[in-house]
């Protein structure tokens, strides 16, 4: 089964082709993606402008979905089926997704199926010929999310905890705006940190003995604290890259020593011995290094996706709406889509 998959919820326009006969590939059964970021359109503004987001899909929709099939060298005739992003997300940006993909379909005369953004991060570590077993536990570490999710099937979620301010992604960027360094923060955090002493400064590991829940904004405020106070810390002509790079690492490992603290704790409470971790936050390589040495410890083991996999794209979409199909499940004419949508309302399969 060939399906497309779309992806518009927030400032990424993603569209992939997924192919379950190409599933031994080595390319986890992908025939081809392209992506493309509206980051520059929105760095004017300092954050993503919603109305802005909508008209830059609508205005690279077709001539994407083009290049997409010329790279898989297939027609439009031979798609068998199609997702799109339903939700959550901004309301105009999903509905241009869900608008195009719907359209589509009705006029190739095939099915479609809405897909919840955060189930497409958490399924695509399961993309490939070697995917790691149900049940497991997921980390869904993105820029506006962070979960710990039991889960126990394809649509079989359990909250196990979340954030109850800031995402990790969220706060990745917040340090890195700090630190003077351009959106998404994240990547140019862990690039900086590369030089540094993580150990070189003591940064808050909030809420470590309190279940499950994480909390980033006190993270977030001890940064701006120690940049403040910390001669060399900035960009200007006094600007000391030593000190800059220990800071980007100290805050880095704070952080990943958080998660990787809360994962094993997960672990443990849900009896369980698989790992999945997903989204934005799951390209960063110390959170990865080090979830696969303390994991080793307790018999546990780690999956993820590439990194290009974990950021926003349609592959992950066209994938989850692989799963789904193929146990029957597609959506009627009607669209809607929905900004808010928690995960535990999805059907199983
Ligand atoms: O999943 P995603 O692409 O979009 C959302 O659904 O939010 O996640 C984006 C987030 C951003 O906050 C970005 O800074 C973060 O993921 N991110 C990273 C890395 N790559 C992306 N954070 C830390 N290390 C990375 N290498
Ligand atoms: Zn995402």
């Amino acid at each position: 089964m060939k399906v497309l998959g779309l992806e518009t919820s927030c400032d990424e326009t993603g569209l992939a082709i997924f192919d379950s006969e190409q599933i031994n590939s080595g390319n986890q059964g992908l025939l081809g993606q392209v992506l493309y970021s509206q980051i520059e359109l929105h760095a004017l503004y300092g954050g993503v402008v919603p109305e802005l987001a909508s008209r830059d899909h609508i205005r690279k929709l077709v001539p994407l979905f083009h290049e997409l099939l010329e790279q898989c060298k297939i027609s439009k005739d031979e798609i068998d089926a199609i997702a799109y992003t339903k939700g959550p997300g901004l309301i105009g940006a999903l509905m241009t997704g869900a608008l195009f993909g719907r359209s589509l379909a009705y006029g190739l005369d095939i099915p479609s199926i809405g897909i919840h953004h955060m189930e497409g991060h958490l399924l695509a570590p399961l993309m490939g010929a070697n995917p790691p077993d149900f049940p497991f536990v997921s980390l869904l570490v993105s820029g506006g999310h962070t979960l710990l999710i039991a889960a126990r099937g394809v649509g079989e979620y359990e909250i196990l905890g979340e954030s109850i301010d800031d995402a990790a992604g969220e706060c990745f960027d917040k340090a890195a705006k700090m630190l003077g360094l351009a959106y998404p923060g994240g990547p140019n955090i862990a690039k900086l940190a590369e030089t540094g002493d993580a150990n070189a400064y003591s940064l808050p590991r909030p809420m470590l003995h309190r279940g499950l829940d994480f909390s980033f904004s006190g993270m977030k405020t001890a940064v701006h604290n120690l940049i403040k106070d910390t001669p060399g810390s900035g960009m200007g002509s006094a600007s000391d890259p030593q000190v800059r790079a220990d800071i980007a690492a100290s805050f880095q490992h704070a952080v990943v020593d958080t998660l990787v603290k809360k994962c094993v704790k997960a672990l443990k409470q849900a009896d369980m011995s698989r790992l999945v971790i997903a989204g934005g936050v799951s390209a960063n390589s110390h959170l990865r290094t080090t979830l696969e040495t303390e994991l080793a410890k307790i018999n546990a083991t780690v999956h993820y996706a590439p990194p290009a996999l974990c950021t926003d794209n349609g592959a992950m979409i066209a994938y989850a709406g692989y799963q789904r199909l193929q146990a029957g499940q597609a959506d009627d004419l009607a669209v809607s889509c929905v900004p808010r949508w928690p995960m535990t309302e999805l059907p199983a399969l």
